[in-house]
C-alpha cells in the first residue's frame, strides 16, 4: 500500500491530503477569507496566508489520516499553473519535507489533478469511474478546456478558451452585479430562484472546440449600464432572473462545444471537473443532455470540484506507479504555455 501526501497551494486555498493507494484518508482545506473584501485574490496576501497555513494544514491531514510523516512513501505537490508566490510556498515546503524524510517528490499539474479527481476512492463509498478514454470538460477560475483523457497520464487538449475562463465569466458578471467574490457559487444559488429565459445574451461563434467568454462579460456590462440608467434599482429588482439567465448562457456556451466534441470523437463517457463543475445548473444540464446523447456522465462530488490536495495526491499516485519523480531543483510555473511548463502531452506525462 502506497501512502502519498498531496500538497496544493496554487491559488487561495492551502490544502493537504493523505492517500493510501487510491483511497482518501484525509483532505484538509484552509480557505483564505482575506480576499473577499478586495473582490478577488490578491497574490501577495495569498502567498503570506499560505505560509501561515501550510504547517498546521499538513499536520492536521496527517493526524486525520491517523499516520505520521514516517509512514509516507512520497510527496506530491502542485507545480503549476497558478500564482507564483502561492505555488512557491507549497513547492518549497514539499521539497523541504521530502529532503528531510528522504522521500521521492512528485510534481503535479494542477489541471491534471482536477481531471483525475474522478478516480479518488473513499472508504465505504460505492463509486463508478469513467472508462478510458473519456472526455472531460475542465472548467475552473483560470481554465476552460475540452480534454480527451486517453490514459491517466496521457491527455490531449482538443479545445480551450481563447480569452476568459468560464469561472472568470461567472466571477466578472457577479462583480458587475455587486455580488461578493467568488461570484460563481453566489450566482448558482440565486439562479435557483430565477427565470433562465428572462434575459438573453448573444453566444459567441468560435471555431472547433474552443471557447470565448470575454464578449459575454462586456455585453452583460453594457446591458446592465443601459438598464440601470433607466431604473437604478434594476439589478436589485431582477437579481435572481439575471443570475439564472447569465448562468444559462454560460452553460449553453459550454455545452454546444462539448456536444460537438463528443459527436466527433464518438466518446460516450463524459465528465466535468474544476471549480465551475460545482455549478448545479451545469451538472443538471450534463445529466439531461447525457440522456439525450446516450452518455455516461460523471460529475465530481462537490468537495472535489474546487481546489483540494486530494486531486494532487491521486495524480501523484498514478505518477508514483510509473516512477515519475521530480528532482529537488524543480521550480514552479505560473502559466501553461508550451515550452515553459510540462504540458498535457503524452511525452510529458507518461512514463
Ligand atoms: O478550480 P477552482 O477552485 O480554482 C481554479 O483552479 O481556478 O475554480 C474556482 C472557480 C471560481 O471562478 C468560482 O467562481 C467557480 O470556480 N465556482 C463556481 C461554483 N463554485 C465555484 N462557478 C459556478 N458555480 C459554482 N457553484
Ligand atoms: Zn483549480
Amino acid at each position: 500500500m502506497i501512502k502519498i501526501l498531496g500538497i496544493e497551494s496554487s491559488c487561495d486555498d492551502t490544502s493537504a491530503a493523505v492517500l493510501c493507494d487510491r483511497t482518501l484518508l484525509s483532505n484538509v482545506i484552509a480557505n483564505q477569507k482575506v480576499h473577499e473584501k478586495y473582490g478577488g485574490v490578491i497574490p501577495e496576501l495569498a502567498s503570506r496566508v499560505h505560509q501561515q497555513n501550510i504547517i498546521p494544514v499538513v499536520d492536521m491531514a496527517l493526524k486525520e489520516a491517523n499516520i505520521t510523516k514516517n509512514d509516507l512513501d512520497a510527496i506530491a505537490y502542485t507545480r503549476g499553473p497558478g500564482l507564483l508566490g502561492s505555488l512557491l510556498v507549497g513547492v518549497s515546503f514539499a521539497k523541504g519535507l521530502a529532503a528531510s524524510l528522504d522521500l521521492p517528490l512528485i510534481e503535479v499539474n494542477h489541471l491534471q489533478g482536477h481531471v483525475l479527481s474522478h478516480f479518488l476512492e473513499e472508504q465505504g463509498v460505492e463509486k463508478i469511474f469513467p472508462s478510458l478514454p473519456f472526455l472531460c470538460l475542465l472548467v475552473s477560475g483560470g481554465h476552460t478546456q475540452i480534454i480527451v483523457v486517453k490514459d491517466y497520464l496521457d491527455f490531449e487538449v482538443i479545445g480551450e478558451t481563447i480569452d476568459d475562463a468560464a469561472g472568470e465569466a461567472f466571477d466578472k458578471c457577479a462583480k458587475v452585479m455587486g455580488l461578493p467574490y467568488p461570484g460563481g457559487p453566489v450566482i448558482d444559488s440565486l439562479a435557483k430562484e430565477g427565470n433562465p429565459e428572462a434575459f438573453s445574451f448573444a453566444k459567441p461563434k468560435v471555431a472547433d472546440y474552443n471557447y470565448s467568454f470575454s464578449g459575454l462579460k462586456t455585453s452583460f456590462l453594457y446591458f446592465l449600464q443601459k438598464k440601470i440608467a433607466e431604473n437604478p434599482a434594476f439589478v436589485e429588482e431582477n437579481k435572481a432572473d439575471l443570475c439564472a439567465s447569465i448562468q444559462k448562457t454560460i452553460i449553453d456556451i459550454l455545452m454546444i462545444q462539448l456536444i460537438k466534441a463528443a459527436a466527433k470523437t464518438g466518446i460516450k463517457d463524459v465528465a466535468i471537473a474544476g471549480g465551475v463543475s460545482a455549478n448545479s445548473g451545469l451538472a443538471d444540464r450534463l445529466r439531461h443532455d447525457g440522456q439525450i446523447y446516450g452518455w455516461n456522465v460523471f460529475v465530481p462530488e462537490r468537495k472535489f470540484t474546487t481546489d483540494n490536495a486530494a486531486m494532487i495526491a491521486i495524480t501523484g499516485f498514478f505518477k508514483f506507479r510509473k516512477s515519475l519523480f521530480s528532482p529537488l531543483d524543480v521550480t514552479p510555473f505560473a502559466r501553461s504555455e508550451k515550452g515553459v511548463r510540462p504540458n498535457f502531452d503524452s511525452s510529458d506525462f507518461s512514463g
